[in-house]
């Protein structure tokens, strides 16, 4: 029998307004400092525009790569293989292979199976299932991150409801390392501390501590017993040479520390978008590692069942081939060389433009960042007078820079701080 419109009404009425009740609290969540520049890059119709916000490789054209081992990797992977579901830790062989990137080639603890490895969701998705793993098995354990970090890195860690402590890390006035502040503070965190350390390529400083300096680092984290968590989400792109960029790992391995590392192919293999990376803990031995890698993917299963499969092929196709391999280390090479060669060309041109401040931190930062030093109001200024999008904390990804923006870059950064 039909409903009368009266009795309709009042039943839309009621599941309406309980309805609308759900997300009234419900506030926009605030712009993310990073990928919300990108968006606003995006919007802005100025012929003018330079991105320099996310950090992305572009090619001199301020076009996104793919690189030839990935197209080629892509050939030989088309219409060969299924699409069938990865296991709950991922490609086995891509793991394998990611692994002798970061332990090396001929690594003890990956012959005695000491390390338990899973597929992640790139360098993100590794570093969140560490801090939930960490939450899970240390509840009671905070996490050290240096000052500043790449922004992500908090959000990470407080959706894990992992407690935050921070150390220092960058001099403003140096421009460089704080490294009596860094040891102060890890000596003076309690016996047992978690620390979130950037393996290479600092995110954003561009400032990495020298080869001595790690080696004082490890000595102090093994006296304290604290854990050394490393994100290494630019290997390859600070020297050029991704088993140079492992030299800290390889430093805390020689020092017979457990460590975890979170690893990611966007950058070095340019598969952003494709999401794929690793999860690492080296445990004390084969049994522990086994239990360990269970629960890293107990803790996948219910958030996204297993990774996705198509990177993760690319990714063991090009690493299980020399020939493609060979080709993948040439090409990183050729990133960060383009990226040297236009931090030398910034500073030229800052010094050409009549720039009356120091710019020699341009070139004295690697990896993909300059932290420039520019306030968030002088940001403010590029963005609005010259549609120079970057995040405003002043880091410049040097990866957006180009012959052919580098000299509109110096003039507008020069006008913009020459007042102070
Ligand atoms: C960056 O720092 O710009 C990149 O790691 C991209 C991101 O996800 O924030």
């Amino acid at each position: 029998m039909a409903l009368s419109r009266k009795l309709v009404q009042q039943r839309s009425s009621v599941f309406g307004s309980r309805s609308m009740s759900w997300w009234r609290s419900v506030e926009p969540a605030p712009k993310d400092p990073i990928l919300g520049v990108t968006e606003a890059f995006l919007a802005d119709p100025s012929p003018d525009k330079v991105n320099v916000g996310v950090g992305a490789y572009r090619d001199d054209n301020g076009k996104p790569v793919v690189l030839e081992c990935v197209r080629e990797a892509e050939r030989r992977i088309a219409g060969n293989l299924n699409m069938e579901y990865l296991p709950m830790g991922g490609s086995v062989k891509m793991v394998e292979e990611t692994l002798k990137l970061a332990y090396g080639e001929n690594s003890e603890h990956i012959k005695d199976k000491r390390i338990a490895a899973v597929q992640a969701l790139s360098g993100t998705g590794a570093c969140r299932l560490f801090a939930d793993f960490q939450k899970r098995f240390r509840p009671e354990s905070q996490i050290y991150i240096p000052v500043p970090t790449w922004a992500n890195h908090h959000n990470i860690w407080r959706d894990a409801h992992v407690p935050q402590k921070t150390f220092h890390y960058y001099h403003p006035e140096t421009k460089g390392l704080d490294f009596a502040g860094l040891v102060d503070d890890m000596k003076n965190a309690p016996n047992g501390s978690f620390f979130l350390l950037h393996a290479c390529a600092h995110n954003p400083t561009g400032v990495d501590p020298s080869e001595e300096q790690w080696k004082e680092i490890s000595k102090l984290i093994k006296e304290k017993g604290h854990f050394p968590f490393f994100d290494m989400a630019y290997q390859g792109f600070a020297s050029g040479d991704p088993e140079r960029d492992a030299k800290a790992i390889r430093i805390f391995l020689e020092d017979g520390h457990l460590i975890g590392i979170a690893q990611s192919y966007a950058k070095n293999m340019g598969l952003y978008g494709q999401r794929v990376g690793c999860l690492s803990v080296l445990c004390e031995d084969e049994k522990q590692a086994v239990a360990v890698k269970s629960q890293l993917q107990m803790l996948a299963r219910p958030m996204y069942s297993n990774p996705p499969v198509h990177g993760a092929l690319v990714v063991s196709t090009i690493l299980g081939d020399q020939e493609l391999k060979t080709l993948w280390l040439k090409e990183v090479k050729g990133m960060a060389d383009r990226i040297i060669g236009m931090r030398t060309a910034l500073r030229e041109n800052l010094e050409k433009v009549g720039s009356p401040l120091s710019w020699e931190h341009v070139t004295n930062q690697i990896g993909m960042f300059c932290y420039s030093g520019m306030t968030p109001e002088q940001v403010d200024r590029l963005t609005n007078e010259f549609h120079i999008y970057m995040t405003r904390n002043g880091r410049i990804s040097m990866a957006g820079v180009t012959t052919g923006n580098v000299g509109y870059l110096a003039n507008a950064i020069h006008e913009v701080t020459k007042s102070t």
